[in-house]
């Protein structure tokens, strides 16, 4: 029995209601990837209000690796709304905050003490990251990366690359920002993924060292080891530890912020565990809490102690209601061994899309780590440049037959699978099957 289910044409007369009061009530500049109105959502699958069944290959973009709405997350987020559902930890102390801070402190790969603060928002644990940074070492500058997303409030959006979908019109931007290039093997400016690589592009850094800002004034390099919003590129491992072998040479905080390939995404719990790197500090939000709003820095005890007694502090940040859903969802991560699902999921996804770059013409590259995985859409299959009218198709086409997708990449040019890690195979192959049937569709 296949897993979507659909009912009426699309969008159905409920949903195109709802879509019309959204349209009416909500800001234009709220994009929304498709056009499903979701009642409700188990697993792999969500539901609309008119009755038609979608796979989620979305994932909440990355929020529910445990699957939609597991019944024990359910279970523990009713059973702590009932005890207790709000103080603010600047009032006083509950124990789920605590017991979360030390399950983070725990699980990421930093010797050595490690202390936490939580925060709402990725963007929000971003922030923090860096205002740790800077009131450990004292200096101002922040070295981000081409293609970076690090989220939307100023400072975040000022570490953010991509300007016309995100920045335009919206600076001044916060200073003391230096961007280098990140190693996107496919799109190298020195190699071009071409079987020469010998870390070329790691010499920009070190240049950016000399022509823009001087090490001694650098608070925090921050990297996404695995670039999400960019296009789902994974920094090259060697890469990863010349970074932290320069960090060490200059005093730069490195900081990883796994927001989006984070707690098993990539089939570890963070995805520099890969390289065998151990970061100064780790941000992690979205899967953290199986969707509900929460996120966290995790890191060396004297970085995440040096900002001034009361430096820190959220109204929400770590509500007992979240963090109960945390650890719940962390016990089912272990348990379930959605690591191990993650790389096997990435197997599968990866077989399918290998196979389709040597069919279709437009699929470039395709790639991912674990269960983060994407296709690269290019005008040819020897013209890279970049197609980016055929992912918004392929998503529209995925809609229309019952697969929720979003698009990735700094041209807007990929379609990313972040899939629930809780699906089953035949859910997989059922869904792959569909984004095929749309890569056809609109080849
Ligand atoms: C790598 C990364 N960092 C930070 C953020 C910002 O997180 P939030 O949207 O929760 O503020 C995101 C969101 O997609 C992200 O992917």
């Amino acid at each position: 029995m296949s897993a979507i289910n659909l009912r009426t044409a699309l969008p159905g007369p409920k949903s195109q209601a709802i879509l019309d009061r959204r349209d009416a009530a909500v800001s234009k500049a709220s994009f929304r990837s498709t056009p499903v109105v979701a009642a409700k959502a188990s697993g792999a699958t969500v539901t609309d209000v008119d009755g038609n069944t979608f796979l989620d290959f979305t994932a909440g973009i990355g929020t529910v690796n445990v699957g939609h709405a597991p019944a024990e997350v359910a279970d523990a987020i009713r059973q702590q709304a009932e005890d207790l559902i709000h103080l603010c930890a600047i009032v006083g102390t509950y124990e789920p905050y605590i017991a979360l801070a030390e399950k983070l402190n725990s699980l990421v790969p930093i010797a050595g003490p490690t202390k936490t603060f939580l925060s709402n928002s990725g963007a929000e644990a971003v922030e923090t990251a860096i205002k740790m940074a800077r009131a450990y070492t004292g200096r101002p500058a922040i070295v981000t990366y081409e293609g970076a997303y690090h989220g939307r409030t100023l400072l975040t959006l000022s570490l953010t690359s991509k300007y016309a979908l995100f920045k335009k019109g919206f600076g001044p931007f916060a200073p003391e920002i230096y961007r280098v290039p990140y190693p996107y093997s496919y799109r190298c400016t020195h190699c071009r993924d071409e079987g020469s690589c010998n870390l070329t592009c790691f010499e920009d850094l070190e240049r950016s060292l000399i022509t823009q800002v001087d090490p001694s004034a650098v608070a925090a390099l921050i990297i996404e080891p695995v670039q999400g919003e960019g296009g789902f590129i994974p920094a090259p491992y060697d890469y990863l530890r010349k970074v932290r072998a320069l960090c060490d040479k200059h005093g730069i905080v490195m900081i990883a912020d796994e927001v989006q390939a984070g707690f098993c995404r990539t089939g570890r719990w963070f995805s520099i565990e890969h390289s065998g790197v151990e970061p100064d500090l780790v941000v992690m939000a979205k899967s953290i809490a199986a969707g509900m709003p929460l996120a966290a820095v995790t890191g060396k005890a004297a970085i995440v102690d040096a900002p001034h007694l009361g430096g820190l502090g959220s109204t929400y940040g770590g509500n007992p209601v979240a963090c109960v859903a945390a650890l719940k969802a962390i016990e089912i991560m272990e348990r379930d061994n959605l690591n191990q699902r993650a790389e096997q999921i990435g197997e599968i996804s990866m077989a399918h899309f290998r196979a389709w770059r040597d069919k279709y013409d437009i699929v470039g590259d395709v790639r991912g780590l674990g269960a983060m995985t994407a296709v690269e859409f290019v005008k040819g299959r020897n013209d890279r440049t970049p197609n980016t009218d055929a992912p918004l198709k392929i998503v529209g086409e995925a809609y229309n037959r019952g697969l929720l997708l979003i698009r990735a990449g700094l041209y807007s040019n990929c379609v990313r699978t972040l899939v629930p890690l809780t699906i089953s195979d035949a859910e997989l192959e059922e869904g792959l099957g569909v984004l095929e049937e749309s890569i056809a569709a609109v080849m």
